[in-house]
């Protein structure tokens, strides 16, 4: 799809259907003065908040394609938008690029016939210069990114190995500032990264570990590395999960589709920083060679783990990535992963976890997350909760040994934090926004979330 600038005198060929923001009613196309417009309501502009603001943009691409409209045009003024002024005019004409975008959005690669029909261009009619000029841009460019970050995350699981991962952040992340390396099982292996090993070994593929470094700032200053699970299926292991409980686990990888598109979007960008992405990607599979319940992992780190639960394999892989992090000597590490269920239940649907020890980073997160429609919400990592991953054998356990049925979320954020000690670190639990919901008006399947988010962080930090 096409997002085009117009002024508004122009006058635009018969077949753009514009599109009228009414107040209350009901979305519809209506003839007048011969020309159709398309009715959207919503609600008095003044009134439209950052929030608001997406939904109502997706809103109108939601509208538009049930008509089958190719082309249409929304006038838009920024100025009466009253409420969605605190991030500045940019910002503005960005968000409603970025979320034409990602409405716009169907994942139909496995589908026999493919519709004829698209949403071909979205004009907006203004008057605004340079900031809605860069402002579109910029959001073309974020939203086409997330979305390649979905296409990843909705590729059925059969489809979707480690090495394809790997193939696809090659291909993906293709230019002159940036470096894709993958380690294969045997260079897993020499690097003793016994998390990711013991997780990857039941099954026929086996684990990468992928390595990208985008080098847009000065040689020799400290990255951003941002970490993301590359669980490319996930049975839950000899432990396997029951029923419809293992049903959208080929999206158990959404974490380091997300590091992928963040660092696509950073690149088209051009960005003047130094970002390093690590995916430590395999299959969580059921197999004669699986890692067992009971079994001991040496970690990259030194530290061993008692696998008391083969389904808490996210921060098995996590832990020996992290660990790998520090080599880079980073000025922040985030982790993103569809880390617990648990999150679920602590959240709802409609925020990603977030979990630091520095309450700075947790307010900028919180802050940023408004700002970009990646929105997070905290839960603590304190000291109290530490008891809950003593070992039994081991250093540490995967799992809480005694009663596992309380917050399974933060128990997962005080895995990490073993082996991010020193680290500026934030754990970013995604698997409350893995995918849509019905308001989110967003395609089913994977959110592409939080690559606005992780592209905020590296244009502010
Ligand atoms: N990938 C899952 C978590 C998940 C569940 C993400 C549902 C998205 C939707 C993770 O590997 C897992 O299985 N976690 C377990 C942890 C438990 C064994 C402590 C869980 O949440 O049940
Ligand atoms: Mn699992
Ligand atoms: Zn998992």
């Amino acid at each position: 799809m096409q997002i085009k600038i117009k002024a508004t005198k122009e006058k635009l060929p018969k077949q753009y259907v514009h599109v009228v923001f009414i107040e209350k009613g009901t979305e519809g196309l209506k003839e007048t003065d011969g020309r159709t417009v398309l009715n959207v309501p919503a609600g008095k502009l003044e009134r439209i908040t950052p929030r608001t603001l997406r939904t109502l943009v997706r809103s109108v691409v939601q509208t538009a394609k049930k008509h089958k409209l190719t082309h249409v045009a929304v006038s838009l003024s920024y100025k009466d938008f009253g409420k969605c002024q605190q991030y500045g005019e940019a910002w503005f004409w960005s968000t409603v690029a970025e979320n034409l975008i990602l409405a716009n959005y169907e994942y139909t690669t496995y589908k026999s016939k493919q519709s004829k029909y698209v949403l071909q261009e979205v004009s907006l009619l203004t008057d605004a210069g340079k900031s809605a000029k860069d402002g579109v841009a910029r959001g073309m460019i974020v939203g086409s990114s997330a979305n390649h970050c979905r296409d990843l995350a909705n590729t059925p699981g059969g489809d979707m190995t480690p090495q394809i991962l790997a193939e696809c952040a090659r291909t993906l992340l293709k230019g002159p500032k940036t470096k894709v390396t993958v380690f294969d099982e045997k260079a897993i292996a020499k690097m003793q990264m016994g998390g990711l090993l013991g997780v990857g070994k039941g099954a026929k593929d086996k684990p990468r570990f992928i390595v990208i470094e985008y080098k847009g700032g000065k040689s020799g200053a400290a990255p951003i590395v941002f970490v993301g699970k590359g669980i490319t299926f996930d049975t839950g292991g000899l432990q396997v999960k029951p029923g419809m409980a293992m049903y959208e686990m080929h999206m158990d990888m959404s974490g380091g589709a997300a590091v992928i598109g963040a660092i696509e979007a950073i690149q088209r960008m051009g960005l003047k920083q130094n970002v390093v992405g690590l995916i430590p990607a395999a299959e969580n599979a059921v197999g004669d060679e699986a890692m067992r319940p009971g079994d001991v992992l040496k970690m990259m780190s030194g530290l061993t783990v008692d696998v008391l639960h083969t389904d808490a394999e996210g921060r098995l892989v996590l832990a020996d990535a992290l660990h790998f992090a520090r080599k880079y000597k980073p000025k922040l590490v985030v982790d993103i992963a569809t880390l617990t269920g648990a999150a679920l239940v602590a959240l709802g649907t409609h925020a990603n976890v977030i979990m630091t020890k520095k309450r700075s980073l947790e307010d900028r997160f919180r802050e940023l997350g408004e700002e970009s429609g990646d929105y997070t919400f905290p839960l603590p990592l304190w000291d109290e909760y530490k008891q809950y991953t003593k070992g039994v054998h081991a250093d540490i356990s995967n799992i809480a040994s005694g009663d596992s049925r309380f917050g399974g979320s933060i128990n997962g954020g005080m895995f990490l934090s073993h082996f991010t000690k020193g680290l500026p670190w934030v754990h970013i639990d995604m698997a409350p926004r893995m995918t849509s919901v019905a308001s989110d008006k967003l395609a089913k399947g994977a959110t592409g979330e939080p690559v606005r988010l992780l592209m905020k962080i590296a244009e502010r930090s």
